[in-house]
């Protein structure tokens, strides 16, 4: 039986992915802040064995904390998939909210990864979830997509660095997806048009396919998705920033 770990698990694409794991067989750690969420989430699991960490990964001593688990017990997978936004204009957004944003997509997937690679062999997998925005600007969204860019380009070199030893990492690329992510960034998921919208089962089910082929270091979710990358990569960069900040929740007041 392999063992994985999800950071961000008590609901949305973390728990969704955790589900289609444990239904392959894989003994899952959910972590997350709240704690009732991921008790509840954990009983949702086909198999048994799984477990809870309740961590804040923007805290120092969770994060130590949940190093040390990642180094004493073995794990065939990591999925960084913590992560949140704000929605609004840079200036109009609290400094300390967007660093914190900033510490937890960046500098705690940083440290797990870290902590995992150092004791990670041949088979063993790493997964970072960037997004669609890893690719494109995001006005009213600015740190958050620059945080995106940073971990799809971070899982490249760490692809290439590891692909020898047998290790695969992945920066997997989700687009608009219908979890409380876009409530909790301060905007709804109906603020995006419907036919953009994947679930988190479809996001999730990609995600376990791209794990299992261990081919691509970046993968773009849902073909709807790449199709409107390649849309994008037509125009020049102008007009693809202007078409973002007509669209982004973030600026429409
Ligand atoms: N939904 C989308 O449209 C979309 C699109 C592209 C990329 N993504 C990315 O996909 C990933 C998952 O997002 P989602 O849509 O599933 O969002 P979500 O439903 O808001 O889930 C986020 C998860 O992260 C946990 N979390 C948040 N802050 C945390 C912290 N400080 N420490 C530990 N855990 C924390 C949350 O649990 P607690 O609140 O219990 O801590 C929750 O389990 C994120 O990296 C997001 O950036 C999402």
């Amino acid at each position: 039986m392999k063992k994985v770990l999800i950071t961000g698990a008590s609901g949305g694409i973390g728990l969704e992915t955790a589900r289609r794991l444990a239904a392959q067989n894989y003994q899952v750690t959910l972590v997350a802040r709240n704690e009732a969420k991921l008790n509840n989430a954990v009983t949702t699991l086909d198999g048994a064995g799984h477990t809870v960490l309740v961590a804040d990964l923007t805290n120092k001593d969770d994060l130590q904390k949940l190093v040390n688990h990642l180094k004493t017990e073995k794990y065939d997978a990591l999925i960084n998939n913590a992560g949140a936004g704000i929605y609004g204009k840079f200036i109009e957004v609290p400094l300390v909210d967007q660093l914190a944003g900033m510490q937890l997509n960046m500098d705690a997937l940083v440290t797990l990864s870290y902590g995992f690679l150092q004791n990670a062999k041949s088979g063993d997998t790493l997964v970072n979830i960037g997004s669609l925005l890893a690719h494109s600007s995001l006005p009213g969204g600015a740190v958050y997509a620059a945080t995106k860019s940073f971990v799809a380009n971070f899982s490249e070199s760490l692809w290439y660095e590891f692909k020898q030893k047998g290790i695969f990492v992945m920066g997997f690329n989700p687009g608009a997806a219908n979890s409380d992510f876009h409530a909790n960034a301060g905007g709804h998921a109906s603020d995006f048009p419907k036919f953009v919208m994947s679930s988190v089962e479809d996001v999730a089910k990609e995600l376990v396919s791209a794990m299992g082929k261990r081919r691509k270091p970046r993968v773009v979710q849902g073909w709807k998705n790449r199709f409107m990358l390649f849309g994008f990569k037509l125009l020049n960069r102008k007009s693809a920033i202007n078409i973002m900040g007509q669209i982004s929740p973030g600026m429409q007041n």
